[in-house]
Formats: C-alpha cells, structure tokens, sequence
C-alpha cells in the first residue's frame, strides 16, 4: 500500500477500507508516514468527509494504538462525560461530585486546556495540593470507596489521536466532523467507561458553529458509541457566550462551589444538571429525566453536593478549606474594569475572544509548554439580553501581567451592543440518544 494512493481515493471522495484506514494509522504514528502526506490526507477528509463505516474504522484503529484502560474492577456502571470544548466550561467541576453523591461511580479523566479552551485538569490543580496523577490502583480504589476519581490522560493513551490532533491545529483541518468523532470517542472508548454523556457545545466559543452542524457532530459520536457497546447520549449546549460569569483555573472553582451550593448562575446550573441527569440514567440511578433533574437539584439543596466536592478534594490531596473559603484560591494583583462605551441590551458575546483574552491574561497556554497562572481570568459582569449603561463594567479582567492592553482590547471587542433586547438564550438545544 502507499500513502499517496490513499489520499487521490480520499481526493476522489472514495471510501476507504479497514485495512487501509489502519495503514494509514499506523504507519503516521510510528513515523513511516511523514506530516506533509498526513496533512494532505486530512484536507481531503475535510472536504470529502468519510461514511459512518469510515469513522468508526478509524476511531478504532485510533484506540488500538495505545493503551486500553481496564475498569473492570470498579463495581457498577462506570460513567464518564465529555465536552467537545468551549469558554468558562466547569461542567465537569460540578457534575463529577454531583452524579457521585447518588452513588453512580464516576471514573474521569480530563484533559488541560490549550489555546482558548480551559482544560479541568488545569482547573483543579488551582487548588494547593491537589494531585491529578494518581497510579491505577488509587484510581480505582477512589471510585470503589468515594464513587469517584479525575485523572490527567495517560501518555500512552490513543497516541495515534495525540500525533493527528497536534497535526491538524496547525493544518486548519480540526473542523471536520469525522476527525472530531474519532478524536473524541477514542479518547473515551479507551478510557474504558461504560456509559458516556457528551456535552456538543454550538456557536461562537466551539467548533460547530451551527445546530445543524453539532447535531450531526452528535450522531456520528453516538453511533460509534452504540457501535462499540457504549451507552451514549449527547446532549447539544449553547456556547454563543461563556458559561456562567467566571472565566480562568481559580476563578471557576469559585463559581464550581457556588451552583454546587445551591447559588450558580441559571445557564450553569441548567446544564450541569441535565448533563449529571443522564449521567445518572445511563449509571441506573433513575428512570426519567425529570425525577433525575429534581432529585439531584435536591441534593444540592441540601448541602450533600458541596460536601462531596469537598470529599472529591481531600480524597486527592487539596487543600479542601478552600470549599469554605475561596479566598484562599490564588487571587491576581490587577483587577482592570472593562466599560461599556454605549447604552443598549448585550445582544451576543464573542466566547472565543473572552477565552482569548483570558489566554493573555496568563490563564491558559499559547504553546503546550507555557506555564498558567491559576489566579488569572475574567468576571462577565454582562450577559446576552443584560441592559448595559454607557460606562458601566462589562467584565472584570485578573492578572498578574502589568501589561494587558491587548487582552483589554480583546475582551472589550467580544461584546456586542444593541439597541433592542435579543431573544432569550436557549441553554438546550437537544437530546441525541
Ligand atoms: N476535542 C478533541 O479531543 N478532539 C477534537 O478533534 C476536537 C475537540
């Protein structure tokens, strides 16, 4: 077989086979293939796409490259979720401790944030002492004793995965639908959870940038998932602004400890508790979504969801005072108001460019070795369909950086003003089962 005959069928808009998708697969992870034929492959799969049959070979070829997680040790279901990536997203926060609470045994493994996307990983090591590398008999032990677990991904997991997703940053080639699918579902496939909740963030701070687009994203994830034996739902949530007000690693364990103690802002708490629903379901906790949602909204009435949060962190070395005391979270030295220059009603908010700014700020990294500064991030003091005077504070910036001007710029661009108010924003576009 050769690698050029691969890319004129893939040009053509052919299908390829198994064999070859897996020549393909192992050929560019062990180096036979060199980057500039894998890159001319991934440009004809972003205009020709692939068939369900396609994707599903090359999410497993993608699996097979590297280790397999072994879960069977845990009791129960195992669940797991995943967000396809967006802008002050500390879902994960909330619902690993939310979903443990009513016993359902939650085995995560999370990644680190790169360009403007926060990764929880990098989240939870805000918190002094808390370790996010634990070997695979604490992993399990934790889940078994406590119900639940979060861990960085190992090295050795889906390097096939690894090696094409650095690939296609720089290729312009992350947008596709096939490649997003068999990137995301061989993470999760090979972490080895039995059920999966996927959370397909749509609009301006996630790749899909229509509904449309993020609901065929979610089929195609939900079929391999099904196929693989799998139990997968996806559930399809707004991005066209940050979630909730908090953007940065301490910042949203702040607002992570507020909607777990019952005082979250509305579009947090709405989707984190229809994701820890079926979270829920698929571990066999409850039968219907609407017993799921009040059930556990009652568990974070009555305290029970904080104090396992605070569990989640003593059980993995942090500092758990910090629940009680969020002050004690690292905190920046400037704190730069950024003010309205019009009268009128925030009509949308560009989520990208708030991740951005708060990249620059320091909280997330511009190359994989640059170092976070936990304590920087932006307060959204302005939301979609908020009226805004003239000089009132959109958003806070933190930092630690003396010179800020072009995050200021940036987060001052991402809001936009209109005269008449906008709709209100849908928060759940779907269900894809
Ligand atoms: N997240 C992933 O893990 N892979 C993608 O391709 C996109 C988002």
């Amino acid at each position: 077989m050769r690698m050029v005959d691969m890319i004129q069928k893939k040009k053509h808009g052919e299908k390829l086979n198994k064999d070859e998708i897996d020549f393909i697969v192992r050929g560019y992870t062990n180096g036979e293939i060199p980057d500039y034929q894998m890159s001319a492959f991934l440009m004809a799969v972003c205009f020709q796409g692939m068939s369900k049959e396609e994707t599903s070979n090359l999410t497993i070829a993608f699996v097979n490259s590297g280790d397999q997680v072994d879960l069977s040790k845990i009791k129960g279901i195992k669940v797991d979720k995943h967000s396809t990536g967006g802008v002050g997203d500390k879902i994960s926060l909330i619902v690993i401790p939310l979903v443990a609470s009513v016993g359902i045994p939650v085995a995560k493994m999370s990644g680190r944030g790169l360009g403007h996307t926060g990764g929880t990983i990098d989240k939870l090591e805000a918190i002094k002492g808390f370790k996010t590398e634990l070997s695979g008999e604490e992993f399990i032990t934790n889940v078994n004793e406590h119900k639940m677990a979060i861990v960085g991904q190992s090295e050795n997991l889906t390097p096939a995965d690894k090696k094409t997703y650095a690939l296609r940053d720089v290729t312009a080639t992350v947008d596709s639908i096939p490649l997003i699918a068999s990137s995301i579902m061989s993470k999760k496939i090979a972490s080895g959870a039995d059920a999966i909740v996927l959370d397909v963030k749509v609009g301006s701070g996630a790749f899909m940038k229509s509904v449309e687009q993020a609901k065929e994203l979610a089929k195609t994830m939900v079929d391999i998932g099904e196929a693989l034996n799998r139990k997968t739902v996806a559930v399809i949530t707004n991005m066209d602004q940050p979630l909730g007000h908090e953007v940065g690693n301490a910042n949203e364990i702040r607002e992570a400890i507020e909607v777990l103690s019952g005082k979250g802002s509305q579009d947090e708490a709405t989707v984190a508790l229809t994701i820890a629903s079926y979270m829920t379901m698929l571990g066999g906790a409850f039968e219907d979504f609407n017993t799921a949602y009040s059930e556990l909204s009652e568990i974070i009435k009555s305290g029970k969801a904080i104090e396992k949060l605070k569990e989640m962190i003593r059980i993995q070395g942090g500092d758990d005072t910090v629940v009680d005391n969020p002050s004690k979270l690292p905190n920046a030295k400037y704190h730069i108001e950024v003010k309205a220059t019009e009268s009128g009603y925030i009509n949308a908010i560009n989520a990208e460019s708030i991740g951005i700014s708060a990249m620059l700020l320091g909280a997330g990294r511009k190359t994989k070795s640059d170092v976070i500064d936990y304590a920087a991030g932006i307060t959204i003091n302005k939301k979609i369909g908020d009226k805004v005077d003239i000089d009132e504070t959109l958003c806070i910036l933190h930092t630690n950086l003396k010179e800020n001007k072009q995050a200021e710029l940036t987060a001052k661009g991402a809001f936009f003003i209109s005269e008449t108010k906008p709709e209100p924003v849908k928060h759940i576009y779907e269900i894809i089962a």
